[in-house]
């Protein structure tokens, strides 16, 4: 059977075009036409947008006040460290999309959390008019025998999961539609194709259709939908930017293969906070929460070294220390800025501010920084630590035994306060740490039990932390 004909989008300007072409003959923009069924009277409805529409076909126009603001109900996932990131569990109609590096775990965590939910006994969903609940599993990247395999290894027996081996977004519908699940998992988004459009699975037109398809059908039926996305070289969510958009929560699962820890991470959440983070440990029979992770991204080391300074990141509600170690070494012509962990763009500038506001110059110097364990930390409140590590190599000299910072570092060699300041040193101070060079806005303004054994220096300039640290030696 011909395959109906399609039209090709630009993504910029929506002008259409028969054919694709490099370069638009709307806006001019290159690379910016994209494969797209075309819009027909009857159609239209299949389509994102106007699909929408239909979820409530006879709701009035109300003003705000009379509208009861229901709570959402949450069914927990039976990982609570997973519910950390979903703002409690998963929600009757949501749609996830969970990212991640290939091999991180992201099928493993999804099956050890079907098989929980199949057996909480889900109610069917969109009100239970409707038979149906438990779970449905479509893969597209393993058999189900390799499935079976899976579960096998991770202990799960006698599990209820039903599993769908299938990629054609046409059926996977059909399934969804019959079995009317109450959780469903998509793993992954990026092998499923529609017969509408001839581009081949994975490429932007196949995944924004079959995302909008999913994420209709997840509305209308309240079935919740979790989507598994690939990730590219760098790290962003592959597909198009408007994924994204079209669902309710993006997390990410991140961590290095290497270290046993993986992390979650919400990046976006219609139904809780961002930027909280679930701690997972990999182990054989899959992946554990780890419920306590302050201390888990320190090294051991039995003395204090050279070129490393513990730091109290603050991810969502929860403060953990993290080790940052710095290297600096004499460079080659043109000396290299490396970070692990850590925005490169940051470790310049930091770099610089070091050099203009503290009179220390790395010019001729190679840089490399690690956060250690893996994880990524992205906010400011890093900048202290991160120089005051590159200081220490440098110097050749240990910071003090049971020492920690944390601060933004302005352009002006300023030194910021960090949100939360408080809970972050009483979580240093628990942890038996003992010395802390900190923002002055984060000092604590009275003594406090919760700080004892933990001396705290406030500072208002880089120059200043650097010349107390020599003091320390
Ligand atoms: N026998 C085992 N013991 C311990 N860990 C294992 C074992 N087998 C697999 N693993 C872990 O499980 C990981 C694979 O997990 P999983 O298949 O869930 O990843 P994924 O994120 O779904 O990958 P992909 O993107 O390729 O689908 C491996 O990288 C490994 O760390
Ligand atoms: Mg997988």
């Amino acid at each position: 059977m011909a395959s109906p004909k399609t039209t090709f989008i630009c993504n910029q300007c929506g002008a259409s075009s028969p054919r694709w072409l490099g370069k638009c003959p709307g806006c001019g923009a290159w690379n910016t036409l994209v494969e797209s069924v075309p819009e027909t009277a009857g159609a239209g409805k299949n389509r994102l947008g106007a699909g929408f529409a239909s979820l409530a076909p006879n709701s009035p126009v109300r003003p705000l006040a009379v509208i009861e603001a229901v709570d959402v109900a949450r069914t927990p996932t039976g990982q609570p460290e997973l519910d950390r990131v979903l703002g409690g569990g998963i929600v009757e109609g949501g749609v996830v999309l969970i990212g991640g590096d290939p091999g991180i775990g992201k099928s493993t965590l999804l099956l050890q959390a079907l098989d929980a939910l199949q057996r909480a006994d889900l109610p069917a969903p969109g009100g239970g008019e409707v038979p149906g609940g438990g779970t449905l599993y479509v893969t597209g990247e393993e058999s189900g025998a390799q499935v079976a395999l899976r579960a096998r290894r991770l202990g799960i027996t006698g599990s209820q999961v039903a599993v769908l081996a299938e990629i054609q977004l046409e059926r996977i519908l059909a399934t969804l539609a019959e079995q009317r699940p109450a959780v469903a998992v998509i793993d992954s988004i990026q092998t499923v194709y529609s017969d509408q459009l001839t581009s081949a699975p994975g490429s932007v037109a196949q995944v924004r259709e079959c995302a909008a398809h999913l994420t209709r059908w997840a509305k209308s039926s309240g079935c919740a939908i979790v989507l598994v996305g690939h990730v590219t070289k760098d790290g962003q969510l592959a597909g198009p930017r408007v994924l994204e958009h079209m669902v309710d929560t993006v997390l990410y699962f991140e961590g290095d293969t290497h270290s046993s820890y993986r992390l979650i991470r919400a990046i976006k959440n219609r139904f809780g906070a961002v930027n909280e983070i679930g701690v997972f440990a990999m182990t054989e029979k899959g992946l554990k929460g780890v419920s306590n992770p302050s201390a888990i991204f320190l090294s051991q080391h039995s003395q204090p070294v050279p070129g490393s300074c513990v730091l109290v990141t603050l991810e969502g509600t929860r403060p953990m220390l993290v080790e940052i170690q710095a290297l600096v070494d004499t460079g080659g012509v043109s000396p290299r800025r490396l970070s692990v962990g850590l925005e490169r763009d940051r470790l310049a500038m930091l770099l610089a501010v070091l050099h203009q506001h503290a009179g220390v110059a790395t010019g001729d110097q190679d840089v490399f920084v690690n956060a250690v364990g893996g994880v990524r930390i992205s906010e400011p409140a890093a900048d202290l630590a991160v120089m005051l590590t590159i200081t220490s190599s440098l110097r050749g000299k240990a910071l003090p035994k049971g020492f920690l910072a944390f601060g933004e570092v302005g352009l002006a060699g300023e030194v910021r306060p960090a949100p939360r300041g408080q809970e972050r040193l009483k979580e240093a101070a628990k942890l038996g740490f003992s010395v802390a060079v900190v923002p002055k806005a984060n000092a604590p303004k009275k003594a406090d039990k919760a700080f004892e054994g933990l001396t705290i220096h406030a500072v208002e300039r880089v120059d200043e932390a650097m010349a107390l640290v020599r003091g320390l030696d």
